[in-house]
């Protein structure tokens, strides 16, 4: 069986930054609750210019001036967004011409905050069967174009931005498993209601507020804590590592309560997690690659280290890999 490994990767997070001083302004909140309840000290926000292609882009380029492909030589491209720039074309599409990326095939998933690992995991199959021999795969999210800015119950929660990683067969280590589990009983749980669905039960919409986030946020927390630790669990059963070989768990980034409780229920030390939330807040499928990215540069993983990534999102969707770090 091929190893496929991480060989590269990249970020770009928007420069503008809402803090919840800014958000006190906005809505009846407080730099206390945000703290308290989710451990969020401000976002980002993507410029009015600025698409999510930008974004994808951006983080790209930066994944592969940190690697040895060349953007010709990149065979396959998947972007995870739920905010795509339009219906199609596909942002990974937009991001193939873009960097000029001729030789690729491009498309993109949908698998809401889960969908950095959905892409991967996909990307991973099409390097194993032989079909492509890299791939580049993106996480861009630009939730501040369909959050309801007056609505606190949800704009202080989310942010934008991208990460990137290149994705080729290694000589050590690589991703040693993969698990995705989704459950759409739980859909109503989190939903964007928007021109394309909008029926007469949604008793919230108001024309020129579309579109905008329903949430379940208690619920969510409910499904997200068992969602993630259990596939954690079962990703270092099917790697076949016990879970105190886990030098670092890169979980995505929802709320710091949901990230304790996840170490708590999956048994791993919390020190042991790696946790960006208060820079960035949710930035959705771009959150665990952006963390994942950060943790590397920071040195809280290295060559050789056992990590786990786990994520879990709207659909509802959940995913773990255990990956043994490649450089
Ligand atoms: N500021 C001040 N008060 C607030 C705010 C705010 N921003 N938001 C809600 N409140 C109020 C509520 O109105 C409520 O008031 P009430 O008691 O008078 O009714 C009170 O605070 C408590 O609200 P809860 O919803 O019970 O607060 P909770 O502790 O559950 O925290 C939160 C809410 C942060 C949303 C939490 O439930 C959570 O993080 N859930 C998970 C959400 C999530 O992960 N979403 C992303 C899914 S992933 C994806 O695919 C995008």
């Amino acid at each position: 069986m091929k190893r496929i490994g991480i060989i590269a990767l990249g970020r770009y997070l928007p420069e503008q930054k809402i803090t919840n001083a800014d958000l006190e302004k906005m809505v009846e909140t407080s730099d206390e609750w945000i703290m308290t309840r989710t451990g969020i000290r401000e976002r980002r926000v993507a410029a009015v210019d600025e698409k999510t292609s930008d974004l994808a882009v951006k983080a790209s380029l930066d994944a592969l001036n940190n690697s040895s492909v060349k953007e010709e030589d990149i065979e396959l491209i998947i972007v995870a967004t739920v905010t795509p720039d339009g219906p199609f074309p596909s942002v990974a599409c937009l991001v193939q011409k873009a960097i000029g990326a001729k030789k690729a095939f491009a498309f993109d998933v949908s698998a809401a905050c889960s969908g950095f690992l959905y892409a991967m995991t996909t990307a991973k199959q099409f390097i194993a069967t032989g079909m492509v021999k890299n791939a580049l795969v993106i996480a861009a999210d630009r939730f501040s174009t369909i959050v309801d800015w007056k609505d606190r119950n949800t704009c202080v929660l989310f942010g934008d931005g991208a990460g990137a990683a290149v994705l080729a067969p290694v000589a050590e280590g690589g991703i040693l498993s993969d698990v995705l589990v989704s459950d759409g009983e739980g859909a109503p749980l989190m939903y964007v209601v928007s021109e394309m669905n909008r029926t007469p039960r949604d008793q919230n919409v108001v024309e020129g507020k579309l579109p905008f986030i329903i949430m379940h946020g208690q619920d969510l927390f409910k499904h997200a804590v068992p969602g993630m630790a259990e596939a954690v669990n079962m990703a270092a059963e099917k790697a076949g590592i016990s879970l105190d070989e886990i030098v670092c768990v890169v979980p995505h980034q929802a709320n710091d309560r949901i990230i304790a409780s996840v170490a708590k229920r999956a048994g791993i030390d919390k020190e042991r997690f790696f946790i960006n939330i208060d820079k960035y807040g949710n930035i959705s499928a771009a959150s665990v690659v952006v963390a994942l990215c950060e943790a590397v540069e920071s040195g809280r993983i290295k060559k050789g280290d056992k990590i786990a990534l786990t994520v879990f999102g709207a659909g509802l969707v959940a995913a773990a890999n255990i990956v043994e770090w490649s450089y």
